[in-house]
């Protein structure tokens, strides 16, 4: 069995070591143009020759769990696209989730700000009954988040495109009942694909139905938020701030005005990063399901982009 092996910004040689310490037998390399034809790929951001050139894949796995990029290129019909499904990236999720969402609830940025300045002064407790927090996604990692926003005590809701029941979540579903969502929602975490569907997802219109002071936390893709809009709603003190990880165009352009905002929090793309040995773990205990002639999870759908 040949795989081959490309991903941009990501030194290959760990991957390749590794990809041929779980999968005994194969032959693994890093793809040049040209290279002879493999039975499975593992990418992150391949250009179209790649794609061009290996029309006859079985399997073309994404060290990543957005696979937006990758369904920019032509990809042969029938291409089987699999996703990473957690590998490791819950856990991370929650952790920036819950940390943006107590920095804010607790006000901890403001104590900060006053210690930095020698100012000892309290602020008065708020209650957490006044922070719902609603997930856009209700995921692989929508409902690792949502699990531990709701270990905290705070009222959670999700929202997805097919209905789901989610112990301890008030659960909506489908444009219809997007807006009953929002309504309920003061701090709003973005965990959607980056789909025709969803990109603009975070606008003027939505963001505005959130609860006075709402809060946004968008761990998804820079394309869902419709950046002029965030940058209006704080002006007119509808919103009260957000946390971003994910920017239109990465890294952030340096004249970019949300550096200037004192009430944005940014992050360089990093709250859920992919980690090398629990992604081969996962790809190599697929591939040998693949050959076995088993199902796996994790397998999208490009029709409906995610
Ligand atoms: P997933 O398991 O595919 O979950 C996607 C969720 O979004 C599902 O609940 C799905 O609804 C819902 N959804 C999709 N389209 C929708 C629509 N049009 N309307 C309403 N709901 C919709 O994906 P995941 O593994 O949780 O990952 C989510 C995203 O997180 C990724 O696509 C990626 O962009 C982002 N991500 C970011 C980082 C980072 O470091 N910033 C790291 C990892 C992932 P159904 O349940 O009905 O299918
Ligand atoms: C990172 O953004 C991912 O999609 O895994």
């Amino acid at each position: 069995m040949r795989i081959s092996f490309c991903c941009t910004d990501t030194r290959a040689e760990p991957w390749l070591l590794g990809l041929r310490a779980a999968l005994a037998g194969a032959e693994v390399a890093e793809w040049s143009p040209g290279a002879p034809q493999a039975d499975y790929a593992v990418v992150w951001g391949p250009p179209q020759q790649f794609i061009d050139e290996q029309p006859a894949l079985r399997g073309i796995f994404n060290i990543g769990a957005g696979v937006d990029g990758l369904l920019r290129l032509r990809l042969p019909a029938g291409a089987r696209v699999v996703r990473l499904d957690d590998a490791g990236m819950g856990v991370q999720m929650a952790e920036y989730v819950c940390h943006a969402l107590i920095r804010h609830f607790r006000e901890f940025d403001g104590y900060e700000r006053d210690m930095a300045e020698g100012r000892w002064s309290f602020r008065k407790p708020r209650s957490r009954s006044d922070f719902p927090v609603g997930i856009l996604g209700m995921g692989v990692l929508g409902q690792r988040v949502a699990r531990a926003v709701a270990q905290f005590e705070f009222p959670v809701r999700g929202w997805s495109r097919s209905p789901r029941q989610v112990e301890g979540v008030d659960c909506f579903a489908g444009p219809a009942q997007l807006d009953a969502f929002l309504a309920g929602t003061r701090v709003l975490v973005c965990l959607l694909p980056l789909t025709p569907a969803t990109e603009g997802i975070l606008n003027r219109d939505t963001l505005a139905r959130l609860l006075p002071g709402g809060y946004l936390i968008n761990v998804a893709r820079g394309a869902h938020l419709v950046d002029a809009d965030l940058l209006a709603l704080l002006d007119t003190g509808q919103l009260a701030g957000a946390t971003l990880d994910v920017f239109r165009t990465e890294p952030l352009p340096t004249d970019h005005p949300f550096w200037r905002e004192p009430r944005l929090t940014l992050t360089p793309h990093t709250s859920a990063r992919t980690l090398r040995d629990e992604s081969i773990a996962q790809i190599a205990r697929k591939i040998a399901a693949l050959e076995r002639g088993e199902p796996i999870a994790g397998i999208v759908d490009p029709a409906r982009g995610y």
